[in-house]
This record gives C-alpha cells, structure tokens and sequence, in this order.
C-alpha cells in the first residue's frame, strides 16, 4: 500500500502514519487498550475498510496536537484544554451546518469563550467527507454596490457574490455587518447555503473609553473566530470539516478587520473624527488612530464581557508556552511573521527572538485551506 496525497479524498489511509501516530499518542499518554493490540486492530481495520476510526481520545489527542503545531498561532498555551465535539456520524449538509450553529452556542456562552472543534466525517476511500466552503463560521458580506463602492468586509465580495449565486437572499439594503450564510457540500457536490440564525451570533457594538462619538460609527464585531476550511489531519485520517475556535486578540479586528484598506479601511474616518492631522504621512495620524481603535476594541469586549486576549499579554503567554514545550522535550515550531503583533512589535517579547522552523510535512496538523 502506498501513501496519498491528503489532497486525494478518497484514497486508503496510510498505515504508516497510523503508526506514527498510535506511536506519539502512547507516547505521551497512558490509553487503556495494549499498543499492540491498538496497532493490529487499526492494522486490519486499514486492510479491510481502508480507513480506520479513531477513539474518542484519539481523536481529542490528535485535535489537541494539531492545534499545537499550528506555527502560525500565538494562542497555542492552552492546547491541551481544548475541547472536541464528536459529530463524526454526520456529514449531510444540513445536519453538518444545524451543528456549527451549535459549535457557535456551546463555544460562546454569552462571552466566557471556550476553545472548541466540532468534527465532523472524515474522508473514506470512496466517501469525501462534508466541506464547509466558509474561512469561518461567522464572517460579514462584502456587496459591490452599484456605485462601484464596496460595503461590508470586501475581502469577502466574491464569496457574498458567490452565497447570492447559490441562492442566498442579499439583505435589501446591504449592511456592513451581514452575517453571511454558510455554504456546506457533501464531498465535492455543488454547495447549499443555510442561514446562521442572529441568536447563534453574539456581536459586541464598539465603543471607546474616552470618546462618545466613536459608538455613532456604528461599528461592531462578532465575538468568536472561528476557523471552518481548514482540514484536520491525524493518524492519515483527513477530515475536511473540523471547525474550530479560540477568542479573539483585540489587535486582529483593531489592527487589521477594521483597518486593513481592502477590509473595512477605518483609519482615515476614526483619525478625521480624532482631529488628527492627516496632510502628511510624517504626523503619523495613522498609528496614532490605529492604537485608538485598538483601544476601542479591547474596551468594547471587555464591557460586554467577552473573552479577548492584549497582544502584551498573549506574547508573554506564548513564550511560556515555547519554554514548557522545550522542557517537554519537543520543538515549538513558529511563524514569526504571524506570531509578532501588528501593532508595537518591538514591545513584545516575540519579536526578539526567532523560532524553530515550521515543517508543513508535520502531523497531526490542520492543513492550509482546501479550495473550492
Ligand atoms: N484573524 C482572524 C479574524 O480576525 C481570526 C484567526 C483566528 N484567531 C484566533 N484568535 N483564534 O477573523
């Protein structure tokens, strides 16, 4: 039997990296069941089925492990906390889109966030798994509007262009803030599209600690990222929808969501609003508005009690977690480019330093995006 591509849906699992990683989860855990007996049992199951299904643990271990590997995250200290939804008897559609709703509530909890993954069916030989078409499960439309202006999130223009081509409702007038739809496929079928209800949604209204006017900009941002596109992979198993979510740091919707000029592009109203300067680059009124948005975010959620992380805090945090991963023995691959803040850097303790290179060969690993 030879190896497949992760890209190849339908392929027989790889019984070496079955082993592999039956060899890393009794490594690092006490399971009940004898090695080799696991080893057999998976063994055969690949010869007969060609897949195998994980345990519970195994599967909670291999989340758990993805997430730590994932280079690009600066949230990794918790990764053995996080928590897994098994729904991996399903996969039609609807039943696959009525749980992410339910990933939603059971993740929000009226703001005390909860890292959570729902898993649902894995690819088998013959049998692709259920995809989410969404980067996450909650995300605002992008509509061009006749104009030739852009309301709304524009990194999300083609994907609203895409949810009104598959039959979705474009709200009349289109909002800024249009919780777009969630287009799901069984396998490589054509997508369906399911509203996510506004219960499912908290949202926090920004406001800012010191000035009145920035709430009549009516700004606002759902309280849970939570990542739907990409692949978890443990053990050659490929389940191609695993959403899965932590909480936000204030600096990803302050500091690039709002601010981003192909997103929501907010620093030349919120700096016109501040009075600041803006005939010259040199006056710098960009970062100045840009810490106040920052600011206003980070106030926002903590207002309304809302889980979210201070880029200070969370830096501190990571080397923490990069200290204890080398006191267990094992690397802590890191994107620096990803880990390093958008805002004041140099203020953080990770920018001062470099990190173990990421290996994208490394498993278990939530793979880049699959595409449409
Ligand atoms: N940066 C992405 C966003 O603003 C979210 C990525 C995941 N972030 C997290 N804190 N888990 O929507």
């Amino acid at each position: 039997m030879t190896g497949a591509p992760a890209s190849a849906p339908t392929a027989v699992v790889d019984p070496a990296a079955a082993e592999e990683f039956l060899d890393q989860f009794y490594a690092e855990t006490s399971p009940p069941a004898r090695f080799d007996h696991r080893v057999w049992q998976v063994r055969h199951e690949i010869e007969t089925t060609g897949s195998y299904t994980h345990t519970v643990d195994e599967l909670t271990f291999g989340a758990r492990v993805a997430w730590r590997n994932s280079a690009r995250c600066i949230g990794r200290l918790y990764w053995n906390s996080l928590r897994v939804r098994d729904r991996r008897h399903l996969s039609a559609p609807a039943d696959v889109a009525a749980e992410c709703v339910g990933h939603l509530r059971d993740a929000t909890r009226d703001g005390r966030i909860r890292s959570t993954i729902t898993v649902f069916a894995p690819d088998r030989p013959h049998h692709p798994g259920p995809r989410i078409h969404n980067d996450q499960l909650v995300r605002y439309a992008g509509h061009r509007l006749p104009t030739g202006e852009t309301r709304g999130d524009g990194r999300y223009v083609d994907f609203t262009e895409r949810a009104v081509g598959a039959g979705w409702r474009r709200p009349d007038p289109p909002g800024r803030f249009d919780v777009l739809p969630l287009l799901v496929s069984a396998g490589d079928d054509e997508p369906e599209i399911f509203d996510v209800p506004a219960d499912a949604v908290l949202e926090v209204p920004l406001i800012h600690p010191d000035h009145d006017w920035f709430a009549d900009l009516r700004l606002r941002w759902h309280a849970v990222p939570a990542i739907s596109n990409m692949p978890l992979v443990v053990g050659g198993v490929t389940y191609p929808a695993a959403p899965f979510n932590g909480w936000y740091l204030g600096t990803e919707i302050g500091a690039r969501n709002l601010v981003d000029a192909d997103r929501y592009d907010l620093l030349p109203v919120v700096a016109e609003r501040l009075g600041l300067d803006t005939s010259s680059e040199r006056t710098l009124w960009r970062d100045r508005a840009l810490v106040e948005m920052v600011r206003a975010v980070q106030h926002s959620f903590d207002v309304a009690g809302v889980t979210m992380a201070d880029h200070h805090s969370e830096s501190r945090r990571f080397l923490t977690h990069v200290a204890r991963e080398e006191s267990a023995g094992r690397r802590c691959p890191a994107d620096w480019s990803w880990i390093v803040p958008p805002v004041s850097g140099g203020l953080t303790p990770v920018y001062h330093r470099y990190y173990d290179e990421p290996d994208p060969e490394t498993r278990p690993a939530f793979l880049p995006p699959h595409h449409p």
